[in-house]
């Protein structure tokens, strides 16, 4: 399938959407837990002026204004809106793409981005853009998911799915990110003409009951995931889900999964 960037941002935000009141018990879990790192890449602390893009429920935003930050969030998903301004009415949550992000030039002095770049149909558009409404010497900080051998959650699903199942099943277009390791988020910051560059991988565990859990809270919490999950036939699943708990074993304690997760923070400041 040729890469469509309006098809991607439709299944992306239609993913999103769906995804977003189960979002804080099913997948944030995973992604709150690079929240603080992500935060002091960008060293957002008090009177900070910054942007959490692609905020989701605003966990980002809430942690930066307990900082002391002046926070706004931005996000392409009313859903997800609805959830951030709920939650956090103090702070102001903006409707609007990434790709073209609505602030005037010069106006933050940080950008953070949690696992949401990678979403973006063209992330070199919402490159330039973070770098247009950063100040001179403002700080960008954002995080992707690590390759699959850091990341055993999603090693153990994508090869039980694999094994089990069809990981091409879902009618998904193809994404246009092409963001996978350190070194595309350094490359991508380098064009966009960011300086003082960086990508460290930070590692964390998600917990989980037992396989089911873990592919519950994917189906329920994500857009891609989702996707070829719920692309499985109804046979698959319980042979996906066995798979991947006999594959699990090495994670198991007496409290059920740890499964280690980890993602690269990338950092860049506007010259
Ligand atoms: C995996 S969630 C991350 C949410 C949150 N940042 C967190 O820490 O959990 C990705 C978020 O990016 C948003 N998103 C994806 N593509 C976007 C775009 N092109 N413009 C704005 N938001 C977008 C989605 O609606 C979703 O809320």
């Amino acid at each position: 399938m040729p890469f469509d960037p309006e098809a991607v941002r439709a299944f992306e935000r239609a993913g999103f959407e769906r995804a977003a009141a189960a979002y804080e018990t099913a997948f944030a879990p995973a992604t709150r837990q690079f929240i603080a790192r992500l935060l002091d890449g960008a060293a957002v602390g008090p009177g900070t002026d910054v942007l959490d893009l692609c905020c989701g429920p605003g966990f980002a935003a809430a942690e930066a204004s307990a900082r002391g930050a002046s926070v706004s969030g931005l996000d392409f998903s009313e859903a997800m809106l609805r959830e951030a301004r709920a939650r956090f009415p103090a702070i102001a949550f903006t409707h609007g793409d990434a790709e073209a992000p609505p602030f005037e030039d010069a106006r933050f002095d940080a950008v953070v981005s949690n696992f949401g770049i990678h979403h973006v149909p063209r992330p070199a558009l919402a490159l330039a853009g973070v770098h247009r409404i950063l100040r001179s010497g403002g700080k960008f900080a954002f995080s992707i998911w690590a390759g699959h051998d850091e990341n055993i959650a999603w090693k153990l699903v994508f090869d039980a799915v694999r094994r089990f199942g069809n990981v091409n099943a879902a009618a998904a277009p193809a994404p246009g990110g092409g963001f996978a390791t350190g070194s595309d988020c350094l490359m991508a910051l380098h064009d966009a003409g960011f300086m003082d560059t960086g990508a460290h991988l930070v590692r964390g565990t998600w917990r989980h009951k037992d396989a089911m859990s873990l592919l519950d809270s994917l189906r329920a919490g994500t857009a891609r995931m989702a996707a070829m999950l719920a692309a499985q036939t109804e046979a698959a699943i319980p042979a996906i889900a066995q798979g991947l708990e006999a594959a699990a074993g090495p994670w198991r304690d007496g409290g059920g999964l740890a499964l280690p997760i980890a993602c690269v923070i990338a950092t860049g400041t506007r010259p």
